[in-house]
């Protein structure tokens, strides 16, 4: 019997790389999906710490990632015996990391958040009194801190790509542009930034966010993250102007080179199972990261079906 092979892509991927993918997602979403698939291989089109989320989900399928060097700063930056120090300093706090993050940083995790839910975790845990330290992404955590008031200890580590953004290139860019005009943000992107922005929020959820727009017809939509989802956004709403946010000026170059890394030839050659097999993580290791992810994928599961239970208003 043939092997079933699923390719999953993340939204940063190039248009051809998710033209080739069975799901297309956000870190959430290809979690929850390579959790559930019933895949023999799982090919992993994104970065390496999103292929080894999907080997703790789904220990039984064998994973690869098309490229060796697909990692991610956030990652890279992250020294993991400083980073247990750190934690142990905050012994009576909860450790909440993003899933950016490789397995041995998520087994000293107590939740695992992706940029979709981490807003509604962090709530939920500072609603039952807890005290709360935020990791890797230092940005994201700014972000936190300041939307909510919250006063988390923050790990710093930033994604090079989202951390390029900057708040006068941004309003000079947008300043070029006549007529109405938008900024939406991913939370990886620094705090001067954020605050400017119309909305800030996930992959999926910028994309929801520009999917849904019914303001001014002619208005630009500047997006502050990698330029892979403009491909999405474009498709749900080619009506719209939707324009990449300037890094500096006249500048175009707000890629993840660790997607990019995902080539048609590289996942056509994943897909005939060559690449980087997640076979290194040792069952304790992945039982270890595995807890705080299935806290959290518990937690949006059960949000999700609230959500989709909640009446909707039928007008009088
Ligand atoms: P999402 O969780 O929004 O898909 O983001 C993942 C990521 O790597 C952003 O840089
Ligand atoms: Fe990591 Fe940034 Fe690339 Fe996302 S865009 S994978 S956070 S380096």
């Amino acid at each position: 019997m043939s092997k079933r092979v699923v390719t999953l892509a993340h939204y940063y991927t190039a248009p051809a790389i998710q033209q080739m993918a069975d799901k297309v997602g956000d870190s959430l979403e290809l979690s929850l999906y390579a959790k559930e698939c019933q895949a023999d291989t799982i090919v992993f089109a994104g970065v390496r710490f999103m292929a080894e989320t999907a080997k703790i989900l789904n220990p039984q399928a064998e994973v690869i990632l098309p490229d060796a060097g697909s990692t991610c700063s956030l990652v890279t930056q992250t020294d993991v015996k400083r980073l247990a120090a750190w934690r142990q300093k905050y012994a009576d706090h909860v450790h909440v990391a993003y899933i950016n993050s490789s397995a041995e940083h998520k087994a000293l995790a107590d939740w695992i958040v992706t940029s979709r839910n981490v807003d509604d975790i962090i709530a939920h845990l500072y609603a039952q009194g807890e005290r709360v330290i935020f990791s890797p992404d230092r940005n994201m955590g700014a972000y936190l801190n300041y939307q909510y008031g919250y006063d988390m200890p923050l790990w710093s580590a930033v994604c090079e790509v989202h951390d390029r953004f900057n708040e006068n290139s941004l309003l000079e860019g947008m300043a070029a542009v006549d007529g109405p005009k938008y900024l939406i943000a991913h939370p990886e992107s620094p705090l001067p930034v954020l605050k400017r922005a119309d909305y800030v929020g996930s992959t999926s959820g910028m994309l929801d966010w520009v999917r849904r727009f019914d303001r001014e017809p002619d208005a630009t939509i500047f997006v502050a993250t990698e330029d892979g989802i403009l491909y999405n956004m474009g498709l749900a709403r080619p009506d719209l102007k939707i324009s990449q946010a300037p890094i500096y000026a006249g500048c175009q170059c707000n890629q993840c080179p660790y997607m990019k890394m995902n080539t048609i030839e590289a996942v056509r050659r994943a897909q005939n199972g060559e690449g980087v097999r997640i076979d290194y993580l040792t069952p304790a290791q992945m039982d270890a990261a595995r807890l705080p992810i299935e806290r959290m994928l518990a937690f949006s599961k059960a949000r999700m079906a609230a959500a989709q239970a909640t009446p909707v208003a039928v007008p009088a």
